[in-house]
């Protein structure tokens, strides 16, 4: 049974979804592994490398023959059609946006895997592309404002006069927000954070950070059952946007992360507040591809607005590419062991495990996620 890796097709995907030092894994699945020529060199990874770690270096046409044929983004339709039928394709597939590759999934009966769909529960931690994607985009969005500020981040006693540390501001307290706070601290940064869930507050201070939030009654139930923030009222938003309003001006650094699934991100910055900030001071929209929480930010660019850098970098996982695709390829393994009968070597589903039915888009020719009909 073979497996295999194709070459991203997008120019701002670095990624790649088998790294050289997760082939023993798949081998020892039982699987043979294929790389298409050159599907790691923007991620660090040579071919040689590959080769050296016992997989073989092959052209796309080859990699999509495989049985299970791996993806950071949905490929091609052309790519699609040259699949075999009944082919496991496993990636962050993306439903809400690529509908219109259903019918080419469908007439080629492949079965797809959308990895961004593993539930939030325990028992998928280890397949959870979200969160190890979105700890890596923590991280870089701390190091990206580093490189556009002018300033030091820690504080510094020289016999040339002191540096003062760097005031970060996290708005969001997620996966992402919490490794950008830890970040920060490491930096020497004075952190503070908010979201609209308590539960983060404890979080926040295990940190290092110091926590602000607007409580009222409405914060005491912010939290959906899955852990995720709810849309707030816009009286909340108010008391919200008064607090932000109050604390941006004295930061230096603001980074945004806040998100609620399947909705548009929340406005958390506006343009008066970012005016209100200090010439040189950067703000980082990680939200921008869900519209973003700061209406200046713009997709894929760094806009100067009166001297406040705006940075809203599209995929800042794949801007840690290295790191990214080692932990996505660990994620996928985790979900393949889940569905590989290894003694029978096929694939088989139950379809009465919550991960399976959650991740798995297309099978036997047919839709099985209703929400995306
Ligand atoms: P996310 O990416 O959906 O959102 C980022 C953050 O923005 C969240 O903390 C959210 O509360 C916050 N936010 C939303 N609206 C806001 C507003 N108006 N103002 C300020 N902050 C706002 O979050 P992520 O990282 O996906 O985590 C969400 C939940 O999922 C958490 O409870 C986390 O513990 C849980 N989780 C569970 C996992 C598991 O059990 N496998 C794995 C990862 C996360």
């Amino acid at each position: 049974m073979q497996i295999s890796a194709l070459k991203e097709i997008s120019t701002d995907e670095n990624r790649v979804a088998l790294t050289p030092d997760s082939i023993k894994l798949f081998q020892r699945l039982g699987l043979d592994v294929l790389i298409e020529d050159g599907a790691g060199n923007n991620s660090g990874y040579p071919n040689n490398l590959y080769e050296e770690n016992g997989a073989k270096i092959v052209s796309r046409n080859e990699c999509l023959k495989a049985n299970i044929c791996l993806c950071v983004k949905m490929p091609k339709e052309e790519d699609l059609n040259l699949i075999n039928e009944n082919t496991v394709l496993i990636g962050i597939l993306n439903p809400y946006e690529n509908k219109k590759y259903f019918n080419s999934l469908n007439n080629k009966k492949i079965t797809s895997c959308c990895m961004e769909l593993i539930p939030r529960i325990s028992r998928a931690q280890s397949m959870d592309v979200l969160s190890s994607q979105a700890n890596l985009a923590g991280y870089r969005s701390v190091i990206d404002a580093a490189e556009q500020f002018g300033k030091a981040f820690p504080m510094m006693m020289t016999a040339a006069g002191r540096v003062n540390p760097a005031k970060v501001m996290v708005l969001g307290v997620g996966v992402a927000g919490l490794q950008a706070i830890a970040t920060a601290k490491r930096l020497g940064a004075v952190v503070s954070a908010t979201d609209v869930r308590s539960a983060t507050k404890e979080q926040v201070e295990s940190l290092g950070g110091k926590f602000i939030m607007v409580e009222d009654e409405e914060s005491t139930n912010a939290e959906t059952d899955g852990g995720y923030a709810k849309e707030m009222s816009d009286e909340y938003k108010k008391k919200q946007a008064k607090l932000i309003a109050e604390t941006i001006a004295k930061q230096d650094i603001v980074i945004c992360t806040a998100l609620i699934p399947g909705k548009t991100a929340p406005v958390l910055i506006t343009q008066e507040m970012v005016e209100s900030m200090a010439s040189g001071s950067v703000v980082v929209d990680l939200a921008v591809e869900a519209g973003g929480n700061c209406p200046l930010s713009k997709l894929g660019e760094v806009v100067d607005h009166n001297g406040v850098k705006v940075i809203g970098y599209a995929n800042v996982p794949g801007r840690v590419a290295k790191d990214a695709s080692a932990l996505y390829a660990k994620n996928i393994f985790n979900f393949l062991s889940l569905i590989l009968d290894k003694e029978n070597k096929k694939i088989t589903f139950n379809w009465e495990d919550e991960i399976v039915k959650a991740v798995v888009l297309t099978n036997e020719g047919k839709l099985r996620l209703e929400q995306f009909n």
